[in-house]
């Protein structure tokens, strides 16, 4: 065919695939010519591609494809199509024919979970073949979420060198609970029964590699944050082999399916959305729906799972291909760290200056951007701390006007000027903060939100030097301290508005 037809061909490719076909019998040159089936015939719809290259078709009507040929050796052709494990045939011979199996159709709940450790005398644990994404993943909260000890404190009343009856205590609380914190924390956990404490085996990884990737989708029937974790998710166990969802269509191993929502937000509710307790003591996905990064089309994995373009391989030399490093997502949770993302997330400015006699007034704005939802987000406890810190202090406290610290702030800063971003729990004999479990279900709610700056005004006498601290804290300070935990507090940024001369 003479190379001019060549662009006209291309919008045939438009046309219905019937048609296109009906023209031409064999495939044009510069394209390979195929057919997608199932057990009972040729399946319309399906996405085919060469592995592991950008360009994709679809098959008409009659199962048909025309696809593009890619430059390079022969490769695979792949096809996928919702209701089926990823299919794939060499494209050596034309026209190729892809079939595709269909998935089960239903939840096997004697499945055995996979664990994701790497072990040689276990030759399917994730890790053997998924080596950098199992060093991300267990460098995540996800890895820890059963078996944290921070988590573990709160829930049986430990402290931190395991001495019982300290300080908060969900079992002490609501007994019945363990279910509760089970569904997010420890979601293949045999029964709900079970004590998290007591748990082994792959249960023990917490939110890990197989639960992950046997979600099929969040229950239609489940009211999303009412239900939550393994009682939110529809999980799809096989029977007999395996199964994967992912990311990834083009994996044609007989195991893996392809399933978008593995890059929506919604994936991430279930376990990431949660009214506890009668309280709405985990908001993030709801926070994200109201957040200017939802509507400039920006997913949680699109932050939290960003590539690191460093990974063009996920599992060398177990069968995984070459592939656009850009295309494969991080299991870090955090890109680079927690510390470098908040830091990069929250912005502390002072504005409007004055100096008049013996006094200093100015504007703090502290605002959050390039962020999915408040600031913070995540355990209800998380919470940001302004400080203004004056010299002299103590008695001479120099404040005249503006905000000062609550007691919630910790005995080091309550009282001083500056201000407090958080959820503040409250039980009903008064007492603040109070754990989720035994909080009434009113709040206050001072967090940072996108795009609306947070702004104050200070004014301060006869100050000698002033400096701004912007503080990050996981927990609250008497939490910390009746637990006996490590300080964990994290400096976002710091500021010198005033020296006297
Ligand atoms: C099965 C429940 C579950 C699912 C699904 C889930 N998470 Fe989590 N996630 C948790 C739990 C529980 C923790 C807290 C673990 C801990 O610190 O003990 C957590 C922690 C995190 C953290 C903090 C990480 C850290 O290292 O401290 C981030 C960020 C996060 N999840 C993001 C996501 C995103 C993004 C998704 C969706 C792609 C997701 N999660 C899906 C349960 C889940
Ligand atoms: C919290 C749920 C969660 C956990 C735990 C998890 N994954 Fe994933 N995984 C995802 C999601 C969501 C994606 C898709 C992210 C995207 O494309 O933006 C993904 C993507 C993948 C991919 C496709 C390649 C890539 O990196 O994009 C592979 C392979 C994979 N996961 C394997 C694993 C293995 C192995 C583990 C354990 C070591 C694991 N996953 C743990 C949710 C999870
Ligand atoms: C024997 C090696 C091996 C083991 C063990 C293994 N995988 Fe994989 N997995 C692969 C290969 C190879 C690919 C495809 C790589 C490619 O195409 O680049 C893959 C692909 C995947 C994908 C991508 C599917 C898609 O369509 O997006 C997921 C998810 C995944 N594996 C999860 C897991 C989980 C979870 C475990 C543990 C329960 C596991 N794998 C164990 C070799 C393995
Ligand atoms: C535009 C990027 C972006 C999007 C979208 C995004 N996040 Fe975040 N996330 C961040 C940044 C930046 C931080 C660190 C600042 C903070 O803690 O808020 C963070 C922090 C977190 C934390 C840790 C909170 C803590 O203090 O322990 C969790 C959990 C989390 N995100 C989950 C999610 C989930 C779930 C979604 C989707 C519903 C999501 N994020 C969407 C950027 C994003
Ligand atoms: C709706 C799902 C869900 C339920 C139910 C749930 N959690 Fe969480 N939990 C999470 C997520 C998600 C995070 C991570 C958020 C973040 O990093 O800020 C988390 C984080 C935590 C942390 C912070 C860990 C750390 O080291 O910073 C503690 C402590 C905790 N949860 C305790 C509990 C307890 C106790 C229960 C039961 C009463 C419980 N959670 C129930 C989802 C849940």
């Amino acid at each position: 065919m003479p190379r001019h037809a060549f662009a006209p061909l291309l919008l045939l490719l438009f046309l219905p695939g019937g048609l296109v076909f009906a023209l031409f019998s064999t495939a044009p040159p510069g394209f390979v010519a195929g057919q997608v089936v199932d057990d009972s015939g040729p399946v319309a719809g399906a996405r085919v591609r060469f592995k592991a290259q950008p360009d994709a078709v679809w098959s008409d009507r009659a199962g048909r494809f025309f696809l593009p040929l890619s430059p390079g050796p022969v490769q695979r052709v792949t096809a996928t199509h919702p209701g089926y494990f990823i299919g794939g045939a060499s494209s050596e011979r034309a026209p190729v024919s892809v079939r595709l199996r269909r998935l089960p159709t239903e939840d096997c709940p004697e499945y055995a979970w996979v664990a994701p450790t790497p072990n040689r005398l276990q030759s399917h644990q994730c890790g053997n073949c998924h080596a950098e994404i199992y060093r991300e993943w267990a460098a995540s909260g996800h890895a820890r979420a059963a078996t944290n000890r921070r988590f573990l404190n709160l829930y049986d009343g430990t402290d931190w060198q395991g001495r019982p009856n300290v300080g908060w205590n969900l079992l002490a609380d609501q007994p019945d609970g363990a279910s509760v914190c089970a569904a997010c924390h420890v979601p293949t956990i045999p029964s709900v029964f079970d004590d998290v404490r007591a748990v082994q085996g792959t249960a023990a990884h917490g939110v890990h590699c197989d639960y992950c990737h046997k979600i099929d989708r969040l229950d239609e029937r489940a009211d999303l944050g009412k239900t939550f974790g393994s009682f939110a998710y529809r999980l799809l166990r096989p029977k007999e082999g395996q199964l994967f969802f992912g990311p990834l269509d083009d994996v044609d191993r007989n195991e893996d399916v392809y399933s978008p929502f593995y890059r929506e937000s919604r994936y991430c509710a279930g376990c990431h959305e949660g009214t506890v307790f009668g309280v709405h003591a985990y908001g993030t996905f709801s926070e994200w729906l109201a957040s200017p990064a939802r509507r400039e089309g920006k997913s949680c994995q699109s932050c939290h799972m960003k590539p690191t373009g460093l990974m063009t391989n996920i599992a060398p030399g177990k069968g995984g291909v070459e592939r656009d490093p850009q295309t494969l997502a991080s299991h870090g949770m955090f890109a680079g760290s927690q510390a470098a993302m908040l830091r990069q997330s929250v912005r502390l400015e002072v504005n409007d200056f004055e100096q008049a006699g013996n006094a200093i007034s100015f504007e703090v704005v502290v605002s959050a951007r390039d962020v999915g939802h408040r600031v913070p987000t995540g355990f209800p406890d998380r919470h940001l701390v302004l400080v203004v810190d004056t010299q002299p202090t103590g008695d001479d406290m120099p404040l005249a006007f503006g905000p000062v610290l609550p007691a919630s702030a910790g005995p080091e800063l309550a009282g001083r000027p500056g201000k407090l971003f958080a959820k503040q729990l409250t039980d009903a004999d008064g007492d603040a903060p109070a754990p989720f479990w035994r909080a009434l279900p009113e709040f206050s709610d001072t967090r940072l939100t996108p795009g609306r700056p947070d702004r104050s005004r200070f004014r301060l006498l006869n100050p000698q030097r002033v400096e701004l601290r912007l503080l990050y804290r996981r927990f609250w300070p008497s939490t910390t301290a009746s637990k006996g935990w490590p300080d964990e507090t994290i400096v976002l940024a710091t500021k010198s508005v005033y020296v006297a001369r």
